[in-house]
């Protein structure tokens, strides 16, 4: 149980990391937070018009899910790594230094679902990238990634992970709703436009 709580305090800390927050800041590109949606995520990062910060965003906020479910598996196990996943994921949307008020989860649901079932987080990130080739909507293409998650587990022989995609799935949904509000009124900006 010791080993739990602590690879999950660790994940959780590594989690709650703003890495958009911080690559915006360290590039002189300004404040993350009064930028387009205000979201500390690759996404909104893009509309600050630099691909590489917002490409090293994706990669930080996804490998933090990643390094923080290899961790916590090579310290303790299966159970630890799924306990993991889910405490970098919060971290990242509750984070202590942002007043618990952090991103959408996305970019750290894939790197998280990657390290624990790698067909999965692959078929994960193929449906985000197909649905955004066609809809051009980052928003959108996450709730149908986080959505077909859960099947996919099933598809690859990962019913064991279907409860804990459940619950990532419902929170990127709940941290969504300004952005399902914005496609149901079509007003959801599409990829890399400024607002
Ligand atoms: O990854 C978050 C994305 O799905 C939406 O971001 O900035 O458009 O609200 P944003």
């Amino acid at each position: 149980a010791i080993a739990l709580i602590v690879t999950g305090a660790l994940a959780y800390l590594l989690g709650s990391v703003p890495f958009g927050v911080l690559v915006t800041r360290l590039m002189g590109l300004g404040d993350l937070r009064k930028i387009g949606s205000g979201n500390i995520g690759a996404t909104n990062v893009l509309r600050t018009g630099n691909k590489a910060a917002a490409f090293a965003t994706l990669v930080l906020d996804g490998g933090k899910g990643a390094v923080a479910v290899l961790i916590a598996r090579s310290m303790a196990g299966e159970d630890a790594a799924q306990l993991a996943g889910l405490a970098a994921f919060v971290g990242h949307i509750f984070p202590v230094w942002l007043k618990f008020n952090g991103g959408k989860g996305v970019a750290t649901f894939l790197g998280t679902l990657l390290a624990l079932a790698f067909p999965v987080g692959l078929a994960a990130c193929a449906t985000w990238l197909v649905t955004a080739l066609i809809f051009r909507y980052s928003s959108l293409s996450a709730l149908v990634a986080a959505l077909l998650s859960m099947p996919w587990a099933w598809a690859f022989g990962h019913g064991d992970l279907v409860t804990l995609i459940f619950i990532l799935a419902t929170l990127v949904f709940v941290r969504h709703k300004p952005n399902i509000e914005r496609l149901k009124a079509g007003t959801e900006p599409k990829i890399g436009a400024k607002k």
